[in-house]
């Protein structure tokens, strides 16, 4: 059973304020999308302003940790060591590194290298040489708040295939979040990521995508990339998501290890690539939160 809110009641979002000077005329927007049949996001997975204070809290962690990796990533070392520096630069900024023990995940970070799609291990026997490309995934819990964002690094010189893959990913998600904005549709920036890498040749991996993300690791919506635009889940204020497409250079198809069912690799063993960036939906547009 739920009681409505009164119109003069305190507001479901915590501000303390009146229902109807707060959020009334935004549920009834709301309403209006719902009843003309979109997908409308539920008030649990609406953030509220201290809620995203605390989850940029958190993502100066994300953020300096991936600045850590950019400045010591190097040929001839192994992602384990990447595994060491997030666990140890986490922890030492007060955070815990958000994948360890994660649904059983056995590492404080993902490192995909070249046809690893995402959710790579962390190893010794994995050495970085040239020509690699490899994707360093972090995620970061503070104060039970999640943040989440990843990039791609290349190792010396990297084919200009590689490069280009690697590019083309950043230029989706930087067109992705061009349509990031209130009352606007998650399709809308599902399609821009894309076409771009669809016409680039590219494929985008159907099965792995986004999420909601703050309060939890993952949360609602699931944020896909084979979407149209007008689709999907309508985007609100105080809204918080990840864009991360994998980009595949051959077909999107993967495939994922039987041995430790987590990492994923593309079925036709050709490059692919990721950036992930955390944004929140603002009254006017997008504001990211870590990348
Ligand atoms: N960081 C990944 C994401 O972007 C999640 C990895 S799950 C883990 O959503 F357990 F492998 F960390
Ligand atoms: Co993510």
């Amino acid at each position: 059973m739920s009681v409505k809110i009164g119109r003069n009641d305190p507001c479901w979002c915590g501000s303390g304020r009146k229902y109807k000077t707060c959020h009334a005329a935004f549920d009834e927007r709301i309403v209006r999308y719902a009843s003309a049949g979109h997908v409308v996001p539920t008030r649990d997975i609406i953030k509220t302003p201290e809620q995203i204070a605390g989850i940029k809290e958190s993502a100066k962690i994300n953020i300096a940790v991936l600045d850590y990796i950019e400045e010591h990533i190097h040929e001839g070392m192994n992602t384990a060591e990447i595994d060491h520096m997030v666990y140890g630069l986490t922890t030492k900024m007060g955070g815990i590194p958000a994948p360890l023990n994660y649904e059983g995940y056995p590492y404080s970070v993902c490192t995909s290298v070249n046809e690893q799609v995402c959710h790579g291990f962390p190893s010794e026997k994995v050495v970085l040489k040239e020509g690699d490309i490899i994707n360093v995934d972090c995620s970061t819990v503070l104060n039970g708040y999640f943040s989440d964002s990843s990039r791609m690094f290349c190792i010396g010189e990297v084919s200009r295939e590689k490069q280009h893959l690697v590019d083309v990913t950043r230029e989706c998600v930087e067109l992705g979040l061009k349509e990031v904005k209130p009352w606007g549709f998650l399709g809308d920036m599902g399609q821009a990521v894309h076409d771009h890498a669809f016409a680039n040749g590219y494929s985008v991996v159907r099965e792995i995508g986004g999420h909601g993300v703050g309060l939890k690791f993952h949360e609602e919506p699931w944020v896909g990339y084979n979407s149209k635009r007008g689709t999907e889940m309508l985007m609100v204020p105080g809204m918080v998501f990840t864009i991360e497409p994998m980009v595949n250079m051959g077909k999107a198809d993967i495939i994922i290890d039987k041995k430790n069912n987590w990492e994923v690799y593309t079925a036709d063993g050709k490059p692919s690539a990721q950036w992930e960036i955390m944004v929140a939906v603002t009254e006017d547009g997008a504001d990211v939160l870590s990348w």
